[in-house]
């Protein structure tokens, strides 16, 4: 099978059998991955222009219950200098996005069992109040469905949740035995139902991935069909046991993510940090596979450090909110613009 007529297929029927998934997965050249980048950065174009919508991101708690084996700000690492930022810390980082033109802003934390429901969805009352304009977005981690609805009544919008993998064998070498992957769909079918516009995804090259695992997610995603993809490249974090392995590869996430871009034409997917962190082009490559979101790091700048999910985490320059007027230099490279609309998910 000839990778080329494979890809020209995916484009045609907006999906593959197995078997020419896993061609394309595992005998791509660099060759066929431009040829895959340049039509779903037209995909990308044609349904959003040259123009990427900004996220500012605010990382509200590293504090974390769970122990999951990648993850930098897991449970047992002692080396984690904790912090939860306060009501008005997380406010007054809103103000200062909504002045650089942010109307999206995306709370993610651990899942902090001292961050109650009650302190979510006060905090959901007050951005709300003050900005009705703005779309509210949470990252938060596995809730009980009645927590997610109430943080939708309270106002907030979307929800960020990657499965970070579908296969359940893949999932226990990830998680510690208590977490389970049934749990973490449940809770994206809760998010959907509730009217959230939810997004998922995985990392790539995270330890014992295989390409059937990864067929395994794109078929996933394929159902659940989630407004938004978020899909970086893995990358060790020296405190925990994932320490030693290999970061995830840029063309195979670069691969994937134009993939995602084809299969999913209207979906909101970012060029990740992780993406960014890999590769100094990683922004612009991701852009160039079809990504029409990147998250500016919005986090008070003395947190930034801290919310350490994997090694030298990318949180300034063209990363940091402070730094669009970079951003937007990056941008002008590859004739794209920042969009400041709020961007939320048309289907
Ligand atoms: N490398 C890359 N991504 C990571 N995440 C957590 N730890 C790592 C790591 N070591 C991702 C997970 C999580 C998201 C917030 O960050 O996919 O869902």
């Amino acid at each position: 099978m000839i990778v080329k007529d494979i890809i020209d297929r995916l484009k045609q029927k907006g999906t593959l059998p197995i078997e020419e998934f896993l061609v394309l997965l595992s005998n791509f050249s660099q060759e066929d991955l431009e040829y895959i980048c340049s039509i779903s950065q037209k995909i990308a174009e044609e349904n959003f222009g040259r123009n990427i919508y900004i996220r500012g991101l605010i990382e509200i708690s590293n504090y974390c219950k769970n122990d999951c084996l990648y993850c930098g700000i897991r449970a047992s690492n002692k080396n984690s200098s904790r912090y939860r930022l306060s009501k008005e810390q997380i406010i007054s980082s809103c103000e200062i996005g909504y002045s650089l033109g942010f109307r999206t802003f995306v709370m993610q934390g651990g899942e902090d069992p001292r961050q109650t429901d009650d302190f979510i969805v006060e905090l959901i009352q007050e951005i709300r109040k003050r900005y009705s304009d703005v779309a509210i977005t949470l990252s938060l981690g596995e809730k009980p469905e009645v927590s997610y609805r109430r943080f939708f009544e309270a106002g907030a919008n979307r929800y960020l949740l990657r499965h970070e993998t579908s296969s359940i064998s893949h999932y226990s070498r990830l998680h510690p035995e208590k977490m389970s992957l049934s749990n973490r769909l449940e809770c994206l079918r809760n998010l959907k139902k509730i009217g959230f516009q939810t997004g998922t995804g995985i990392m790539v090259g995270s330890p014992y991935q295989t390409n059937e695992d990864i067929l395994g997610d794109i078929r996933f995603i394929e159902e659940l069909k989630p407004q938004m993809i978020g899909l970086g490249p893995f990358l060790p974090h020296k405190d925990t046991p994932f320490r030693e392995f290999a970061a995830g590869n840029l063309e195979k996430t670069l691969l994937l993510l134009a993939i995602f871009r084809i299969m999913h034409p209207k979906a909101l997917i970012p060029s990740t940090t992780a993406l960014a962190t890999l590769h100094p082009e990683g922004r612009l490559r991701g852009i160039l596979a079809g990504c029409n979101v990147v998250m500016p790091n919005l986090s008070p700048t003395e947190n930034r450090s801290k919310y350490s999910l994997y090694n030298d985490k990318a949180a300034l320059g063209a990363e940091s909110a402070e730094g669009l007027l970079l951003l937007q230099k990056q941008l002008d490279q590859i004739d794209y613009k920042i969009s400041y609309e709020r961007g939320d998910f048309e289907g």
